[in-house]
């Protein structure tokens, strides 16, 4: 995997740990934070009786200190903290399941996601994930230790600065076909993206669009977002 430069928001030194106020907060250097909370917060749901999803990953790649810092805290404050969370992940797995049409799902931000193995495709369904090369070297390294075969996609790891302009080309060279109709997804990624950047972004996706493509994507704004870290 090539090295990319880090957009601002995700260079900037952070790690998480469980806050009083039941959110996360920042203390180290670790781009793979949001994507590990993420993660812990789809172990726990994963965990309840009538869970919305099953991710029988997510536990192993937030890792346990996460999880257990996280689940540690009063529920009441797990459950402020986790329902978008848990709530955009089903919607979005329904989501994804219904692009019938799209043989193709690329994964913006993919993060911690394990939609590639965890539900069922099509088959001929390929998955690109688009992240950071930390993130993809973490998930990758996490993954290995633990059985992913039950899922019928073939999977692609793309690193890629979605806030820049390169992305596109290297999505080419990852067999990636724009003639193919094609499921895009941005899940909790724009919020570190610039305004400008989220432009370019979908300036860039559209292009590489072929007739009958989707892109769904989930927006907190950036105010928002620090307002609830504060
Ligand atoms: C909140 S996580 C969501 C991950 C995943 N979509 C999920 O829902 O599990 C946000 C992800 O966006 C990625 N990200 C943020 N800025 C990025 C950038 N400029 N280029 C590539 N990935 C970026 C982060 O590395 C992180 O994995």
């Amino acid at each position: 995997m090539r090295p990319v430069p880090q957009h601002p928001s995700t260079s900037r030194s952070e790690s998480v740990r469980a806050a009083p106020s039941g959110h996360t907060e920042c203390v180290e250097s670790d781009v793979t934070a949001t994507a590990r909370v993420t993660a812990a917060w789809r172990a726990r749901e994963t965990g309840r009786s009538d869970p919305l999803f099953h991710d029988p990953w997510a536990a192993t790649l937030a890792g346990p200190d996460l999880v257990a810092a996280l689940t540690a805290q009063p529920p009441e404050l797990q459950d402020r903290a986790s329902s978008y969370t848990i709530v955009r992940t089903r919607v979005f797995d329904d989501w994804l399941l219904s692009t019938t049409g799209c043989l193709q799902l690329v994964l913006l931000g993919a993060g911690f996601d394990t939609r590639a193995f965890r539900l069922s495709w099509p088959t001929g369904t390929q998955v690109w994930e688009l992240d950071q090369a930390q993130v993809l070297e973490a998930k990758e390294a996490a993954l290995a230790r633990v059985a992913t075969d039950s899922g019928c996609a073939r999977r692609h790891a793309v690193v890629a600065d979605l806030a820049g302009d390169g992305w596109p080309a290297v999505l080419a060279t990852a067999e990636f076909r724009p003639e193919v109709p094609t499921a895009w997804l941005a899940e909790g990624l724009l919020p570190y993206l610039q305004p400008e950047a989220v432009e370019t972004l979908v300036h860039h996706v559209s292009m590489l669009s072929a007739s009958g493509s989707r892109f769904a994507a989930d927006f907190v704004s950036a105010d928002l977002m620090a307002a609830r870290n504060a």
